[in-house]
């Protein structure tokens, strides 16, 4: 197998090709003056099975774009199978019409990445899994929350409490609760379908005194992790942290946070930022060689 370097995710896929002992294939890109990308893949790939390590967090429509050439390219130059390894997909919140007259773009994105060549697609806790089971190929979502969990045992918060901003995502809290071997909780998120303005209620948990870490997918406005901190503030944990494997941090999204008293915030490299402190290469590697 070999494994090209998307120009989102060059440092990701240099350290999946080096787990794998794979061969790399770098590509040279540019921006033409009026906005439009070009590339070009730099190695052969004549009946090779090749994977594309390339993220498409913002900007997301550049980036996959870049995704589609690069597909396109490979088959092209004679790829026997192309595989999209994608740690953020872009587009996979919109994955059921909430209001009527909208599409759903998830679907939209996986059908323009098929008619680009795309045969099969990677991503990394996708926020909905069900939606690749509409995708025009094989796809399927990897966890990275049993190494942020991890991450948090190595630097002593081992028995921490694994917390979800959402009901809707206890299945994250819960799978970090099996390697922080503590207690796992949930609070009650609303968001306004038209203002995006996110909600949270009051509620009873036992974190006094406690360890607290706010698991979630992504973190973008930040909205969700500052409403879910100043709950919790009121019931007195020891610490807060902050653990999501997308860092978007869109804005003043990392000082908001941190201006709630949120102690750290620790996120992985499907999107490289300054928290970026685990790396998805041990998950994605696995994945690739089975
Ligand atoms: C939504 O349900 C997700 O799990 C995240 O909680 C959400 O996308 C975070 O967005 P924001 O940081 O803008 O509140």
């Amino acid at each position: 197998m070999k494994i090209i370097l998307g120009p989102a995710s060059t440092q990701l896929g240099k350290q999946v090709a080096q787990t794998l002992k794979a061969e790399t294939v770098p590509v040279a890109f540019k921006t033409f003056p009026d906005g439009e990308n070009y590339l070009r893949l730099e190695g052969q790939l004549q009946n090779e099975d090749v994977a594309i390590v390339q993220t498409t967090s913002p900007p997301q429509d550049t980036r996959l774009i870049q995704l589609a050439l690069m597909a396109d390219s490979a088959k092209r130059n004679g790829a026997k199978k192309v595989t999209a390894i994608v740690p953020y997909l872009a587009y996979a919140r919109q994955d059921r019409i909430f209001l009527q007259g909208e599409p759903i773009s998830a679907e939209t994105i996986a059908r323009m990445l098929k008619a680009a060549g795309v045969e099969q697609l990677i991503t990394v806790n996708v926020h909905q899994d069900k939606v690749l089971s509409h995708f025009p190929f094989p796809a399927r979502s990897v966890s990275a929350i049993p190494l942020l969990a991890e991450y948090f045992v190595k630097k002593g918060h081992a028995k921490a409490f694994a917390l979800s901003p959402d009901k809707g995502a206890i299945h994250i809290a819960e799978e970090a609760r099996k390697i922080l071997g503590g207690e796992c909780g949930y609070l009650e998120k609303n968001r306004d379908r038209y203002t995006g303005q996110v909600s949270m209620e009051m509620k009873t948990l036992d974190i006094k005194s406690k360890t607290v870490i706010i698991f979630d997918d992504i973190v973008s406005s930040g909205g969700t992790i500052v409403a879910a901190a100043k709950i919790l503030k009121e019931l007195n944990p020891q610490r807060i942290y902050v653990a999501c494997v997308h860092p978007l941090l869109i804005g003043k999204a990392e000082r908001l946070i941190l201006q709630t008293g949120v102690e750290e915030i620790v996120g992985t490299d499907s999107v490289p930022s300054s928290v970026s402190k685990v790396s998805l290469a041990p998950v994605i590697s696995r994945e690739l060689a089975r």
